[in-house]
């Protein structure tokens, strides 16, 4: 779905983060780049910088939320900005007060820009119609539709691990449907020239038909990783199905779940990734997740690289257009 609002400034600089379709190849390539001089070894000393100095950014979170919200808010203080975290059920949404009365309220407090995770599909967007020009609005998980940070992140951890895309097999499985992390990887990924991208899951968990446009539809696990470079496992998303349509997990982890059988018939040197929470025994078992071929502890440690880059060149940019 495209978003009310352009992302970018009439000079064509990054205002917006609401979605990675039709950002392109060279400005995703970029922020790839920008990330990767903020990524850290786990144990190190994590960079620090001082271009949000003055900078005050808000997370507005209505949904359930750990590495994000704790990622973009030390991305955040990180580059030297502010940072005020709104639970906005707590706040006084819940007395009727509207998300966009909530962002007026704070855009007055000066805030410079929303990092927003909400269910209900388009409040990024239309957040991102309704802020002054100088203020950005950074989609941190939009319904079902779109994460583009989390794109950005997997895509990331691809590059560092294969160091190529271009003759790649990358197999994302699970609930696809309802998965806002399976549509971002599919923009990026598709965006950077991988070979082959497999869509895979059971036939109440895949895209609907039209959705995933140049995807490999798979709908048996086996056939699915068969010599695939790159696994994504995803969550089965509950809290976005009615009761009926659950999957059984003991079922389920038996047809889709990914164990060291299953991971055996994908390339020797394949990665597996997972953007957390996992359920494990549902789609994953213990020994793939805690396994020599997961990164998935990779892909959290990227998560702040990448928000750092977004926020500086947001940021970046206002200061070029004012
Ligand atoms: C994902 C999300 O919230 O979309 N988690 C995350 O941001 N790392 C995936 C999920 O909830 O399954």
């Amino acid at each position: 779905m495209k978003p009310a609002v352009g992302q970018l400034r009439p000079d064509g600089s990054l205002r917006h983060l609401l979605t990675l379709e039709g950002l392109g190849r060279e400005r995703i390539e970029r922020l790839l780049e920008q990330a990767q001089r903020y990524v850290c070894e786990i144990g190190g000393v994590a960079p620090r910088r001082s271009t949000l100095a003055g900078v005050t950014v808000a997370n507005l979170f209505t949904e359930p939320s750990t590495r994000t919200r704790v990622s973009f808010e030390l991305a955040a203080k990180r580059l030297g900005a502010e940072v005020v975290n709104l639970e906005v059920q707590l706040s006084s949404r819940v007395k009727g007060e509207s998300m966009l009365d909530t962002v007026y309220t704070l855009e007055a407090l000066h805030v410079d820009v929303f990092v927003i995770r909400d269910a209900e599909a388009g409040v990024p967007g239309l957040v991102a119609a309704h802020v002054d020009p100088h203020v950005s609005v950074l989609s941190a998980g939009e319904g079902s539709v779109e994460h583009p940070t989390q794109g950005l992140l997997d895509a990331l951890t691809i590059a560092q691990s294969k160091g190529r895309f271009d003759d790649l097999v990358v197999a994302i499985v699970g609930d696809i449907r309802h998965s806002r992390v399976a549509r971002s990887a599919w923009h990026a990924l598709a965006a950077l020239g991988v070979k082959e991208l497999r869509i895979v899951a059971p036939e109440g968990l895949m895209a609907r038909p039209g959705e995933f446009p140049g995807c490999r539809r798979i709908d048996r696990l086996d056939e699915g990783v068969r010599d695939a470079d790159v696994i994504m496992m995803l969550r089965i998303q509950k809290e976005r199905m009615s009761h009926t349509s659950l999957p059984d997990s003991d079922r389920y982890f038996a047809e889709f779940g990914l164990d060291p059988r299953r991971l055996a018939l994908a390339r020797p040197d394949a990665i597996v990734m997972h953007p957390q929470p996992m359920n494990r025994g549902i789609e994953i078992a213990s020994d793939v997740a805690d396994g020599p071929q997961s990164v998935i502890r990779t892909q959290v440690r990227n998560g702040v690289a990448v928000r750092m880059a977004v926020l500086e060149s947001v940021i970046a940019g206002r200061s070029a257009a004012s």
